[in-house]
């Protein structure tokens, strides 16, 4: 009954929206427009020659479209997006990143037709080419060899948000640290981070890392969501958590998170790799002498107003894995060689943990293939993105990479600020979506751990769905000195985020 409700109030909202649109008003729920004005110039047109056309005194018969418009002009129609809304495709030029994408034909998409996903699928890319500007503004767009960071890589580091102190002022980063976490995810109270493991086709394992834009970041200094005692506050007496999701000052651009897969770069084959991975500089654990590392995965988390729910898109390296019994044997793979047997254990079901058996050491491959092909709308946009990379950075690294799929809320629904249930899952598009370099175990089956798919009697129970596991993301604070009234609330869910479990209780 109060979802219905909710629903219904969105709905309106989008109406109110659709109707200002229709006047020419600039809204908010629009596919990549940016609010906050961009440090560069927007996206030239250029002509073949990449110059502009001297003036002349008659009007010149209009020119054939160049290869760079016409690539242009097929993503427009690709994309889909709501035409009063913002740049309607994918800009190669440095920018804010787009805040929020229409649900204005919410009908469409909820009939599961193509165009309405595929401006998501836009919405991601524009994500992914923003959030992998070179931070300083001025370097070329993935020059290759570069370690240089790029603006996510500038963003706050989770391990700095959530220490035993109050984290540092926006923009002083410490240096890259990256983990061995897991590739499978437990989502489990006690969170078993390092229960297992991905090693890479080198015997190396693959080391994630977390950060947070500003906008989340300033709203978890503001309301002292840090730690412990800081969220048990919120909970309790306080107001609760509720990510911004960029509808209101000063969070104008809403709460983004992201997660990346990184691979260490042998240095036998670092030549061969400048070309094609975004390197980077890290700290691996608690090693003191920084290693390179190339980007394999990379996932993007952001928060809109029309969908409370947030946009899932992820990311991967082109050359991460085969599809199940197509590996080409001339090729080589991140996390697959068609050296070993292709049955050789362990699976994508059946990860190699320290507390199963059989125990597998931290060297051995493991064979990962992707168990679901990519979507055919996936791959169209991919292909025209790889072009339009190519005809603006001829040499960028960037065109190696290539999205899997975004994940969003059909049926998006409005949160409560101090849930002490999941949260709404809002039918996600599609069902389920897994990076093999993350959710490597997780995309055929429940592999043993918390991986959660609300929905038991669905065939999709146990494979990676972003927001079906984000949903049940929660945090019990644990710290001493709290008692605690029977039948009492001691755990709440943290708006999708899975960052808050990391707080720890601050010395008093
Ligand atoms: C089985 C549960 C599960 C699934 C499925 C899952 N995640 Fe996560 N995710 C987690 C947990 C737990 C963390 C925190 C621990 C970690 O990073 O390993 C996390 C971390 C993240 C982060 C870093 C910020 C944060 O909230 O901690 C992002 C971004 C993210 N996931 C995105 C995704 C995307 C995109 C997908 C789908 C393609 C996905 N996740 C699928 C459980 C899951």
């Amino acid at each position: 009954m109060a979802e219905r409700h909710t629903q219904r109030a969105v709905n309106r909202l989008w109406q109110v929206a659709c109707c200002l649109a229709a006047l020419g008003a600039t809204v908010t729920l629009t596919a990549c427009s940016p609010k906050k004005s961009g440090p560069g110039p927007t996206e030239p047109t250029p002509t073949a020659t990449g110059t502009t056309p001297a003036p002349t005194a008659t009007t010149p018969p209009d020119p054939p479209p160049t290869e760079l418009e016409k690539v242009q002009q097929q993503l427009v129609e690709f994309c889909g997006c709501d035409a009063s809304a913002g740049p309607p495709r994918p800009e190669l030029s440095p920018q804010a990143p787009p805040r929020d994408v229409s649900l204005q034909d919410v009908g469409t998409c909820s009939t599961r037709q193509t165009p309405c996903h595929s401006c998501f699928s836009c919405f991601g890319w524009q994500l992914f080419l923003t959030l992998n500007w070179p931070a300083d503004g001025g370097s070329k767009f993935g020059a290759p060899g570069a370690t240089a960071p790029v603006i996510w890589e500038a963003y706050k580091g989770a391990s700095e948000v959530f220490s035993k102190s109050v984290p540092t002022a926006w923009g002083s980063a410490a240096p890259k640290r990256i983990v061995a976490t897991s590739a499978v995810i437990h989502l489990t109270e006690a969170l078993q981070a390092d229960n297992n493991w991905l090693t890479d086709r080198s015997g190396n394992v693959v080391y994630y890392e977390s950060r947070v834009n500003e906008d989340e970041f300033e709203y978890i200094v503001a309301n002292k969501l840090y730690s412990q005692q800081g969220l048990y506050q919120a909970f309790t007496t306080g107001t609760g958590l509720s990510l911004p999701d960029g509808s209101a000052a000063p969070y104008e651009e809403g709460a983004i998170e992201v997660k990346a897969a990184w691979r260490i770069v042998p240095e036998a084959e670092r030549a061969a790799m400048e070309s094609r991975y975004k390197l980077s500089t890290a700290l691996i654990g608690d090693a003191p002498n920084p290693v390179t590392v190339a980007l394999i995965g990379l996932h993007i988390a952001k928060k809109t107003p029309s969908s409370p729910q947030w946009v899932w898109a992820t990311f991967e390296h082109e050359d991460n894995a085969p599809d199940a019994g197509a590996a080409d044997p001339s090729k080589s793979y991140n996390l697959y060689d068609p050296a070993l047997a292709a049955t050789y254990r362990p699976n994508q079901s059946d990860p190699p943990s320290k507390f199963d058996s059989p125990a597998t050491p931290r060297t051995k491959p493991v064979q990962v293939s992707r168990l679901t092909p990519i979507s055919a709308v996936s791959q169209q946009l991919n292909a025209l993105m790889s072009r339009l990379i190519k005809l603006r950075f001829a040499d960028s690294v960037f065109q190696h990479y290539q999205l899997i799929d975004v994940q969003w809320a059909k049926e998006p629904q409005a949160t409560q600020a101090k849930p002490t249930a999941p949260l709404p899952t809002g039918s996600p598009m599609p069902a389920t979506l897994a990076n093999v370099a993350m959710e490597s175990y997780m995309q055929e089956k429940n592999s043993g751990g918390g991986a959660l798919y609300l929905d038991e009697s669905s065939p999709d129970y146990g494979k990676s769905s972003c927001i079906g596991c984000h949903a049940t993301a929660a945090i019990t604070p644990t710290f001493a000195g709290v008692t605690i009234a029977p039948g009492a609330p001691r755990r709440w869910f943290t708006d999708y985020s899975a960052l808050f479990f990391r707080a720890q209780k601050h010395p008093n």
